[in-house]
């Protein structure tokens, strides 16, 4: 028999008898209703019991971490003091609660353990009855570097139309207006809370006057005005369609529409002269629009080791770009391949494309060989690896033999191929550079942009994808990882899936 005063108060504790035990006592859980709904609340509560985390239903001062999704610092606070009817002290004799963003959860649950606190994590922090916004947190850190930037965020509709916004103003030939649209976006990319008016805007960088006015739009009425012309206008297709071909950049495109092309067939019927890139880059049109898939990416790095590996065995050969950030989809494969000894990588990448070639795996191909221009005088945007771009044919699935599948590419009707094709970037650092490389190769373009502005700009060091110089003193900086770079430029590491700015 069970005293019935006891009995009472097991009937009513919170947690059923299937709760699994609590691994982690020194953590408190209380999650935020506001914005997240009462079923994913309930969904993220259990989610977390399974693993052993205490999950709280009520706020008290038990609670160790405040888990909100899509509210800001504020709204949390006065939230929790609307509900509870005291407001959310600092702690007296213990610490006071982490305010946090989603994320600080959702890493916790897949490293099945409570991940330390990072700021990135943080919507701010109660200091000495002080509150200090994650708004000024941002606004300290102008530069994508300095920032964490999710593949997944929670301003995905302003962003599309900035970018939007910023792809027109390219086309127009306006590269200032350009990258101001871009920074903005990039910008609402690392905030870690939905934005719930313009106002909450205007303090963060790059997100005044149009920026603003565009935001604001959206978040009053859905859509922006100016976006949706763009949605219909003959030239921002056209442009839209020319810049997709391989081989065709921004300029080439607008002299064609210009010209009057307006479509694909118009470049065959007006006759006009297609370099050999551009010619296969129309020819595989259709293939080449449809984004690479990670499985895709993996088969092509499968064949790509297989041919490098016949010439020399132990290269180390790196898939980068928006795959190494953790991307599912892409538009190429890229690559960067390298090796101790200078020797073993001098004419690899050749072999290995000839041997490709010889057996139908590759549609088009051009090799630029390595620049011999001192790497520091280079412009801060030319490569001088040695780097192939090319147009692969992947066998299908399932491939038994794999480059039989592919061989006289060209004789072989679209109906019964047995590919498709994928453009992929092959690029050859010597093993000195390789960190450089391997920076610059994994992007986002804005990323490195942002790198190379704050080297210059904060630390008057000139980076590019094969060093870091100190043109002053005259002088090369070596660094043998990625993380080393990030240090001897005063910053703090940023791994590659927050690198998506
Ligand atoms: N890059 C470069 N020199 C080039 C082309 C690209 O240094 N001639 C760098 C870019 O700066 C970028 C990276 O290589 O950082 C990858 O470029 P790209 O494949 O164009 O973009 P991704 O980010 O991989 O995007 P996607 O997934 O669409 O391919
Ligand atoms: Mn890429
Ligand atoms: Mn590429």
């Amino acid at each position: 028999m069970i005293p019935l005063k006891r009995r009472k108060k097991e009937a009513a504790a919170p947690s059923d008898p299937v709760t699994p035990p609590v691994l982690f006592p020194e953590v408190c859980i209380f999650l935020v209703e506001r914005r997240m709904g009462a079923a994913r609340r309930g969904f993220l509560t259990s989610l977390a019991q399974k693993k052993g985390f205490s999950v709280v239903q009520e706020y008290s001062g038990a609670v160790t971490h405040v888990v909100s999704e899509q509210n800001s610092f504020t709204d949390v606070l006065s939230w929790i003091e609307r509900k509870t009817g005291k407001p959310v002290e600092n702690g007296k004799d213990k610490e006071s609660p982490h305010i946090l963003d989603v994320s600080w959860f959702t890493e916790s649950m897949s490293a099945g353990k409570p991940v330390p606190v990072e700021t990135r994590h943080s919507l701010g922090t109660l200091q000495s009855g002080v509150s200090k916004e994650k708004d000024e947190l941002f606004t300290v850190a102008p530069y994508a570097c300095q920032r964490h930037t999710p593949l997944t965020h929670h301003n995905s509709g302003i962003t599309d139309a900035l970018e939007m916004l910023g792809k027109a103003a390219a086309f127009q030939g306006s590269e200032v207006r350009s990258l101001a649209f871009t920074r903005a976006a990039s910008v609402l990319k690392s905030l870690p809370f939905k934005l719930q008016s313009a106002e909450e805007a205007k303090n963060l960088y790059f997100c005044g006057g149009h920026c603003q006015a565009v935001i604001q739009e959206i978040l009053e009425d859905g859509v922006c005005h100016e976006v949706e012309v763009l949605k219909i206008s003959e030239q921002y297709k056209c442009m839209e369609l020319l810049t997709s071909i391989f081989g065709v950049g921004v300029r080439t495109a607008e002299r064609w529409y210009k010209g009057g092309v307006r479509k694909l067939s118009d470049l065959e019927d007006m006759n006009i002269k297609l370099t050999p890139e551009q010619k296969a880059g129309i020819e595989h049109y259709t293939d080449l629009k449809q984004p690479v898939s990670l499985e895709e990416a993996k088969r092509v790095e499968h064949f790509i080791k297989d041919a490098l590996n016949r010439f020399v065995s132990d290269l180390t050969i790196t898939m980068t770009g928006g795959f190494r950030r953790g991307k599912q989809q892409g538009h190429d494969v890229d690559f960067l391949i390298t090796h101790p000894d200078e020797e073993a990588i001098r004419g690899v990448l050749k072999k290995a494309v000839d041997w490709m070639d010889s057996k139908g795996l590759l549609l088009y191909h051009h090799t630029k060989v390595r620049s011999h221009t001192p790497a520091h005088r280079r412009s801060t945007h030319m490569d001088g690896h040695e780097t192939c771009y090319a147009i692969f044919a992947l066998p299908n699935l399932p491939s038994d033999s794999g480059v039989s599948g592919a061989a006289h590419v060209d004789l072989i009707s679209p109906a019964a191929r047995t590919w498709r094709a994928v453009r992929v970037d092959l690029v050859v650092s010597s093993y000195d550079e390789y960190p450089f490389a391997l920076l610059g190769w994994t992007g986002s373009k804005l990323f490195e942009r942002e790198l190379r502005r704050f080297s210059w700009n904060e630390k008057k060091l000139t980076l590019n994808s094969h060093g870091l110089y100190n043109t002053e003193k005259n002088c090369s900086i070596p660094a043998t990882s990625e993380e080393e770079i990030f240090a001897l430029l005063g910053l703090q590491y940023v791994p590659p899936p927050y690198r998506n700015a």
